[in-house]
């Protein structure tokens, strides 16, 4: 294999930039040339393709964001689009592809494999963790540690004043951030679109934690949640304790920022592998880490298979509420 190309699809994450530096650079260290396809697969329709080279990728290992930007594409899902990726690649001479993302960039993927002849490797590239076939995606240590660093103010204001805070963070339809920002928080309750949230039950017990003595109550709330948004849940239970409340949406601020190390040095793992997995004639696989080993997952088993949450950091979360 000569040549490769990388882009970065759907929602960025930060860590996708070491993840293309070390694409490139091990790339080039194993002797391919590699393009880069800017904004996601709508580059790869409209042949927006960059040369990339070792100095190209200086001074990107500590950036947020994504320097190929990216892009929801849904012209990808028509045969109309994925016949263009197709030329793009066959006049560019690309013969692998490394697509960085989460589900939505592996659906593209998949489908570009199925239509023709075009090798594909994915990287798990998504705050939201929620791919099969990997401990942690590229993203999501960083968005965790913005989101904690948001909660550990929220707490200082919210004891002052003894209100409870309702705080959401992101996940989509999974509660992976949640659970693992809620822990590391301290929060007291944690609300998550895989267990149901019972709101009576939830007014009891911020009651109580309050009769208890506590000062302060941070409730997280995956944005995914059953019971609705922080302000349908805050409102509803408001209707049930009449106790003054605030909301804090975290949204987009936890996309953004350096990348911690763990996810600088999970990126640049999983770059490399990425490439290996290309040059030994591999296809369709996504690159994910397990207890520190790299592993192969069929790209299809990514979304297809449900990845669990964590149960013994489920088992805490009631526990050390106090
Ligand atoms: O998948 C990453 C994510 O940030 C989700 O947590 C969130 O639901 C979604 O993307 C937001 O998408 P957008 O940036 O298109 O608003």
């Amino acid at each position: 294999m000569k040549k490769i190309g990388v882009l970065t699809s759907g929602g960025d994450a930060p860590g996708m930039n070491a993840c293309i530096r070390a694409i490139v650079r091990y790339g080039i260290s194993r002797g391919v040339e590699v393009t880069g396809i800017r904004g996601g697969y709508r580059g790869l329709l409209s042949k927006d393709v960059v040369r990339l080279g070792n100095r190209s990728v200086a001074n990107i290992i500590q950036r947020g964001g994504t320097v190929l930007e990216t892009a929801r594409c849904d012209e990808m899902k028509t045969e109309e689009g994925i016949r263009k990726a197709h030329q793009t690649l066959k006049s560019e001479g690309i013969e692998g592809l490394i697509t960085i993302g989460g589900d939505g960039t592996f659906r593209g993927a998949v489908a570009l494999a199925e239509a023709g002849d075009v090798k594909v490797i994915g990287v798990p590239g998504t705050i939201d963790n929620d791919v099969y076939g990997t401990d942690y995606a590229v993203g999501f240590d960083t968005a965790v540690n913005t989101a904690l660093d948001a909660i550990d103010k929220i707490r200082d204001t919210a004891g002052s004043m003894q209100r409870p805070f309702f705080v959401e963070v992101m996940g989509k339809s999974r509660g992976f951030l949640a659970l693992e920002v809620g822990i590391a928080g301290g929060a007291e309750e944690i609300l998550m679109p895989e267990l149901p949230t019972k709101v009576e039950q939830l007014a009891l017990d911020i009651r109580r934690s309050f009769k208890r003595g506590k000062k302060s109550s941070i409730i997280v709330v995956a944005e995914g949640d059953d019971a609705g948004s922080a302000f349908s849940i805050a409102q509803q239970v408001w209707e049930r304790l009449r106790v003054e409340y605030r909301i804090c949406v975290l949204g987009h601020v936890q996309r953004g920022g350096c990348p911690t190390a763990r996810d600088r040095v999970l990126a640049s793992k999983l770059g490399a592998a990425a490439v290996d997995a290309l040059l030994e004639g591999k296809a369709g696989y996504m690159v994910g880490e397990f207890k520190g080993d790299i592993a192969l997952t069929p790209l299809r088993d990514t979304w297809e298979k449900r990845k669990d949450l964590d149960s013994n950091s489920l088992r805490l979360v009631k526990a050390l509420s106090g």
